[in-house]
C-alpha cells in the first residue's frame, strides 16, 4: 500500500526532534531527577535552565517531564487548555476542591468559568475595595506600637475574610476565619508532603497526617455548608457569586448546581483567592523591610496621594510607586511559582517531540529571575516597572498569574487587594524584620516563608 504524505508533514518529520534526546542533568536509573527535584524544586529547575537551556528533558520517577523556558514554548502550552490538562500534582488537589475551577478541565470547567466570570468583572470589583480597607483596619486595631508578630496568620486571616464578604457576602468572625484559615493550612501542609513523597502514599491509609488531613476538610466543608445553609434558608440573593452560582441553570436539561458543586467552587475560591494574596503581602514586607530606601519612596508616595485618609478604589491608579512594588515583589517571591501541564497525547513544542502523558513544567521562579530578560535580576528595584516594561517583554516571560484561558480569574481582584492592603498597612505602621528569624521560601503549592514573617511593628 503507497501512503501518501503531504509536503507539510514530510517537512515536520524532517524537522522534529526527540525531546528526550537533548542534553539534561544527570538522573537516577530508577526514580530519574526526583531526588534532586523532590530537595529543592525551584534551586534545582533554575540550575537546569542556567545549564542546559530553553527546554530541558527530566524524569520524575516513571514519569518523563520537561521545563520549559522557552517564551513562545510557555505561550503555546498556555493556550491549548485541551491538549495540555492540569498535571497530575494540581489534579491531586481534588481531594480537598473537588471539581472546582481550579482542579476541573473540558466542558465542566468551560460552563463554571462561564458564570464565574462577570463576578469578577473589573467594574464589579471596584465595589469591594472598600470592605478590604474596612477589613484591614479592623485588623491593624489588633496590633500594637513596639509588639513582635508573625504576621504569617494576621495576612491569611485577613484575605481570607475579604475573599469570603466579597464573593460570598459573609462576614466571618476571627473564629470562623481562624476554623477555614487552619483547615486550609492543615491541607497545605498534607499538599506538601504529599507533592515531596511524589503523590505515592494513600490519602486512606490513616496515618497521623492523613487523619488530620481530613479532619481539616470536615471543619472546612461544615462552614462552607452552614454558608449554603444560611443563603438557602433566608432567602436572600444579595446577587453575589454564591447567589449567581445557585441560580444558574443547565442550558440544556435545566439542572442546577448541587450543594456538593456550590461547595466545591466555595472551596476553590476561598483557597485560591486568600493565600496567594497573603504571601503576596507577606514577601512584599520581608523586601520593605531590607531596602529601607524603597520603603520610604512609597511612603512619601502615600503622602502625596493620601495624605492621611484611608485609601480607596479610585487611588489605585494614582499609587503608580506602590503598584510597581507589588510587581516587582511578585516578580522576585511569585506567589504561585511552578506551574504543571500534562500532554493528554502525543505532540510537539516548537520543534521537538514530546510524549503523551509528559509533565511539563513551567516556572515563574526560573523565568522571573532569567538574565536575558531582567537586568540584575536578583535586586528588588520596583523602578525598572515603570515604562510600562510588562508590554515590552515577550509573552511566557512574566506570568504571575499564568495565561491563557486559564489565567487566574481573581488576577484584577488580587492586585487591587494588594495594593489597598499594603497602602492601608504602611501609612499606619513600619515593620522591621525580626534579625535572626530565618525565612526560607518553601515552594508548596504556593511559595510562603516556611517559618512564617516575625516583625517588629512601630506605629507612625
Ligand atoms: C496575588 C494573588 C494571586 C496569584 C499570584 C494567583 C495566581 C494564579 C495562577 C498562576 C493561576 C493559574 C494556575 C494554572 O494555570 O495552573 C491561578 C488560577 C486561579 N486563581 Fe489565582 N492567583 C491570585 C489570586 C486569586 C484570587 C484573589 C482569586 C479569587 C478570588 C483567585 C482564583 C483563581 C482561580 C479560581 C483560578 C483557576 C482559574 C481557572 O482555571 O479557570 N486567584 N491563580
Amino acid at each position: 500500500m503507497v501512503v501518501k504524505i503531504g509536503y507539510g508533514a514530510i517537512k515536520k518529520r524532517q524537522m522534529t526532534k526527540d525531546l528526550f534526546d537533548l542534553p539534561g542533568p544527570e538522573s537516577n536509573t530508577l526514580v530519574g531527577n526526583l531526588i534532586d527535584f523532590g530537595q529543592e524544586p525551584l534551586g534545582f529547575l533554575t540550575k537546569c535552565e542556567r545549564e542546559y537551556g530553553e527546554i530541558v528533558p527530566l524524569r520524575l520517577g516513571l514519569t518523563p517531564a520537561c521545563l520549559l523556558s522557552q517564551p513562545d514554548y510557555i505561550e503555546q502550552v498556555f493556550k491549548d487548555r485541551l491538549l495540555f490538562i492540569k498535571s497530575r500534582g494540581f489534579r491531586a488537589l481534588r481531594t480537598l476542591l473537588g471539581e472546582g475551577l481550579f482542579t476541573s478541565e473540558g466542558e465542566s470547567w468551560f460552563r463554571q468559568r462561564r458564570l464565574a466570570q462577570p463576578v469578577f468583572h473589573q467594574k464589579r470589583i471596584a465595589g469591594y475595595g472598600e470592605s478590604m480597607v474596612a477589613n484591614t483596619e479592623q485588623m491593624l486595631n489588633e496590633w500594637k506600637d513596639g509588639e513582635t508578630r508573625d504576621i504569617q496568620p494576621d495576612m491569611m486571616r485577613l484575605t481570607l475574610s475579604i475573599v469570603m464578604k466579597s464573593l460570598f457576602n459573609f462576614d466571618v468572625s476571627q473564629k470562623e476565619a481562624k476554623v477555614v484559615a487552619h483547615a486550609l493550612d492543615v491541607a497545605m501542609d498534607w499538599f506538601d508532603s504529599k507533592r515531596k513523597q511524589n503523590f505515592i502514599f494513600w490519602e486512606w491509609f490513616p496515618r497521623p497526617e492523613n487523619v488530620r488531613y481530613k479532619n481539616a476538610i470536615a471543619q472546612m466543608d461544615k462552614t462552607i455548608y452552614d454558608i449554603i445553609e444560611q443563603r438557602r434558608t433566608s432567602g436572600e440573593e444579595p446577587g453575589d457569586l454564591l447567589s449567581m452560582l445557585m441560580q444558574a441553570r443547565d442550558e440544556e436539561d435545566g439542572t442546577q448546581m448541587t450543594d456538593k458543586q456550590l461547595r466545591d467552587e466555595v472551596a476553590t475560591l476561598m483557597l485560591a483567592g486568600h493565600e496567594t494574596t497573603a504571601n503576596t503581602l507577606l514577601w512584599t514586607w520581608m523586601l520593605l523591610s531590607q531596602h529601607p530606601e524603597v520603603q520610604n519612596k512609597l511612603l512619601e508616595e502615600l503622602q502625596d496621594v493620601l495624605g492621611s485618609r484611608s485609601p480607596s478604589v479610585a487611588d489605585i491608579s494614582r499609587l503608580r510607586y506602590t503598584n510597581m512594588v507589588i510587581k516587582e515583589a511578585m516578580r522576585l517571591y511569585p506567589p504561585v511559582a511552578l506551574l504543571g501541564r500534562e500532554a493528554v497525547q502525543d505532540c510537539q513544542i516548537g520543534d521537538y517531540e514530546v510524549p503523551a502523558g509528559c509533565l511539563i513544567m513551567m516556572s515563574q521562579w526560573v523565568m522571573h529571575r532569567n538574565p536575558r530578560y531582567f537586568e540584575d535580576p536578583e535586586e528588588f528595584k520596583p523602578e525598572r516597572w515603570a515604562d510600562d516594561l510588562e508590554k515590552q517583554l515577550p509573552r511566557g516571560v512574566y506570568f504571575p498569574f499564568g495565561d491563557g484561558p486559564r489565567i487566574c480569574i481573581g488576577k484584577g481582584f488580587a492586585l487591587m487587594e494588594a495594593v489597598l492592603l499594603l497602602a492601608t498597612i504602611a501609612q499606619k505602621f513600619q515593620l522591621t524584620l525580626v534579625p535572626d528569624h530565618p525565612i526560607v521560601p518553601q515552594n508548596s503549592l504556593t511559595l510562603r516563608p516556611e517559618y512564617g514573617l516575625k516583625v517588629v511593628l512601630h506605629k507612625r
